[in-house]
Formats: structure tokens, sequence, C-alpha cells
């Protein structure tokens, strides 16, 4: 039986009394930090399993610091109150699990200190955010993403991603699946909500801490899986745009996204136009690992044990 709770001012509640007042300073002026993190469904096992919860966590920490937030809970509290979020609500399907820390005051003026914090998760039933067995056709942004010098975008912050609401609305409008966001030096970022890798000659490139990315679990995952299990390495360097164009193959990874695979950029096909064969190995892998379904990768895996 599903029944919806959030975690709010402390407590677990139903979702629908999980509200904040208007004045709230994070909703004026984006003064927030989140989390995506996915409870994966396994139907084999009646069981889901969060993915690299406590990952999730130390990011969220990171982005704490950076906009002054305090957040009084240890990343094993936050794992803790998660899964008995998760097993609470009791979905038997992938769900999605946001928590964020935010700047809670009733307070107007635009600052992040002498204001108090709070913290707060909900749940949402989710499939896959794009095609993970076709592809997805991508487009390059007009909008640039947003440098280090001006919102750091290693840190999650929900105000940066009125960045990625632009480009991704008008990937939308011209007829794209997804945006792939330059920097202001030209050189390739990241999509709107996922981190991006071609694969040329055999190898997987990726562009690096330096280019105004989120250093994403998945990316983490996709590259580790690829050393450890197809004895690939993955060279993070600045990436042209032009080298999208001639790569092998090019993929997208993120919490929401998994793996999907891109077969077409600013009309050009990637590749032969169609998921390329070490894409289709990752996503394989990918898929496994985070269902629980390879024990190598159990530490990756929160077992919640969902009341039936
Ligand atoms: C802008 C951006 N880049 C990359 C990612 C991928 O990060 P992760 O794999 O940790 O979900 C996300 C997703 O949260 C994102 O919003």
């Amino acid at each position: 039986m599903v029944t919806p709770y959030a975690y709010f001012q402390k407590e677990f509640v139903p979702l629908a009394e999980a509200n904040i007042s208007v004045m709230t300073h994070a909703f004026n002026y984006g003064t927030a930090v989140f989390e995506g993190i996915r409870g994966n469904w396994n139907e084999e096992e009646k069981q889901a399993y969060i993915f690299r919860l406590a990952d999730h966590y130390r990011r969220l920490h990171q982005s704490c610091r950076v906009l002054k937030i305090e957040l009084p809970y240890s990343i094993e509290e936050l794992c803790d109150i998660t899964v008995r979020l998760v097993e609470m609500c009791g979905y038997q399907e992938d769900v999605y699990i946001r928590p964020v820390a935010y700047k809670s005051a009733k307070a107007l003026g635009v600052r992040l200190h002498d204001l108090e914090d709070d913290f707060l998760i909900f749940i949402i039933p989710f499939g896959p955010y794009l095609d993970i067995e076709k592809g997805a056709r991508c487009g390059t942004s007009s909008w640039r993403r947003i440098e280090d010098t001006s919102i750091p975008a290693r840190a999650k912050v929900n105000g940066i991603y009125v960045n990625s609401a632009l480009a991704k609305t008008e990937a939308i409008e011209h007829g794209y699946d997804e945006a792939i966001m330059l920097n202001e030096d030209g050189h390739v970022s990241e999509g709107s909500g996922e981190n991006i890798f071609i694969v040329q000659g055999g190898r997987l490139i990726t562009p690096p801490s330096w280019s105004n990315i989120l250093m994403g679990i998945t990316r983490d995952t996709v590259i580790t899986l690829g050393r450890e299990e197809l004895a690939i390495e993955t060279i993070e360097r600045p990436i042209d745009r032009s080298e999208l164009y001639l790569a092998d193959e090019c993929f997208m990874t993120g919490t929401a996204a998994h793996v999907t695979p891109v077969i077409e950029i600013d009309h050009r096909p990637v590749g032969d136009g169609k998921r390329g064969p070490i894409t289709a190995e990752l996503q394989r892998l990918y898929f496994d690992v985070m269902r629980g379904k390879n024990g190598k990768y159990a530490h990756w895996c929160t077992p919640c044990h969902i009341a039936r």
C-alpha cells in the first residue's frame, strides 16, 4: 500500500502536509541545494535498492558548504532517514528521492548569512527520463553553462537550474530531446541534467571537473565500470564541439537519465546513428549494478524492505 510521506521540519508527515511559506528565502532567491537519488525496484527480490546513497549525501554536504547552509545531520543519519521514508511510502516501482537543504527563514534580503536553514525529503515514482533504448537526439544550446565564477556548478544549487531549464526548453522547442551546453570558452560542459561522454577509438572521453560540470555520481559509476569491467580508461579533458560530431559513440549519464545513448547531435548522426557497442555494454553493466544484481557492487546499493 502506497502512502506518500515526506520528511519535513524534523518529522515524517503526510506529503500533503509538507508545505513551505511564500516568504521562504529559498523560494524567493533559489538559496537551496538538493540531490536526486534513485531507489531502483528489483522485481525478482521484491525489494528496492537505493543507489550510492552515502555518496549523494556526501555531495549534499559539500553543496551546503558552498551555500553556507547548516545541515545538522551526519551522512549516516541522512541515510537512515531516507531508508525509513522509502519504506514508509511503500512504492513497488522505481522512485526518485529529492532531499533539499534550504534557507528556510521567512525573510527578504539577498544574502546567505544570518538565515535559518532546514532540510526536507520527498519521494516520487519515476521511470526513465530519456529514451534509454532508442537514445536521445541532442542540440547544442545557445545558452552557455554558468561558470564557476558565477555559481559553482559542482554544487547542486537550486537557483542554478534556471540555466538548465533555459537550455532544456530551448532544446525541446527546437525538436531535440536534450540540450548540450558549452562553456564560455566554447568547450563542451554537460547536458541540462546529465554528464556527457564520447567514445573515440575505443576510449572514453568526458569533460573534466573544471568544465563547469556537476561531478556526477553516475559519471563516476560509468568510469569505474569501464575501468574495472571492460578495461577501458576514461580520459578527462576538455572536448571541442566538433569532436561530438566525429565521435564513434556518445552517451549521457545521470541519476534521472541513467546511461542514455546520444544518437544525433545538431542533426548529425553519431556514429551510425544507433546505440554503439560500448554504450550498450556499459548500460547492461550499470542496470544490473543499480538494481542490486551484481554482488561485486553491493556496497553501492542500500536495500529497503517494502511491506506488501
Ligand atoms: C546539471 C547536472 N549534471 C550532471 C548530473 C548527473 O549527476 P548524477 O549522476 O550524480 O545524477 C545531474 C543530475 O543530477 C545534473 O543535474
